[in-house]
């Protein structure tokens, strides 16, 4: 077991690399701009109301923007999207970051992904400081779900993808 401060902080970055997390863009816009970033830490919060949560580092420029627009939007990427997740993590120039993939604007004005496996629509109805982060609070004004059921994940700091196999648990095959 790890005791000091630096051994925690260690092993506990080992520790999350290994919670498997679905990869989404998450999309805001303020008045003048749209912006769009990729994201693992988004968790559901409750049901009644439908709402979530999504963790934004405060250094990122989706962070300015979540601050002030007044909805976002969660777009969970299929096992066939890794290049959107690159493209929105820095590897594409934000401005230039929507050539990428099929995108939509909402009546809310937010850029969605046309065939993400799921849109959820979110108002965003709080924003907590934490450390590093803000935790956003969102709920849902409309979800749009897709099928086939094959989420992009990434776990350990690799894209993979869940496969179905019968009489045992879904494992997790490397996907790039
Ligand atoms: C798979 C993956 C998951 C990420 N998850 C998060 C996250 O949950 N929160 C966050 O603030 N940054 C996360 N990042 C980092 C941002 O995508 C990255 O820093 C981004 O380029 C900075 O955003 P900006 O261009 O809006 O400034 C993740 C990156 C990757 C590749």
């Amino acid at each position: 077991m790890s005791t000091t401060s630096e051994d925690v902080r260690a092993s506990f970055k080992l520790a999350m690399r290994r919670f498997p997390a679905a990869v989404s863009v998450i999309t805001s816009a303020d008045q003048s701009r749209r912006h769009g970033m990729t994201a693992t830490a988004v968790t559901s919060l409750s049901l009644d109301p439908p709402s979530l949560i999504v963790c934004i580092n405060r250094a990122t420029l989706l962070h300015d923007i979540m601050s002030v627009g007044r909805h976002f939007c969660v777009n969970v990427l299929r096992s066939d999207q890794v290049e959107l997740s690159s493209a929105f993590s820095g590897a594409v120039a934000p401005e230039l970051r929507f050539d990428h993939g099929r995108w939509l604007t909402s009546e809310d004005g937010v850029s969605y992904l046309d065939d993400a496996q799921i849109n959820i629509f979110c108002r965003k109805v709080a924003a907590v400081p934490y450390g590093t982060h803000t935790i956003f609070i969102g709920e849902a004004a409309a979800v749009k779900l897709r099928d086939p059921i094959a989420p992009l994940i990434y776990q350990d700091a690799t894209y993979c993808v869940s496969v179905a196999r019968d009489g045992a648990a879904q494992s997790c095959a490397a996907n790039h």
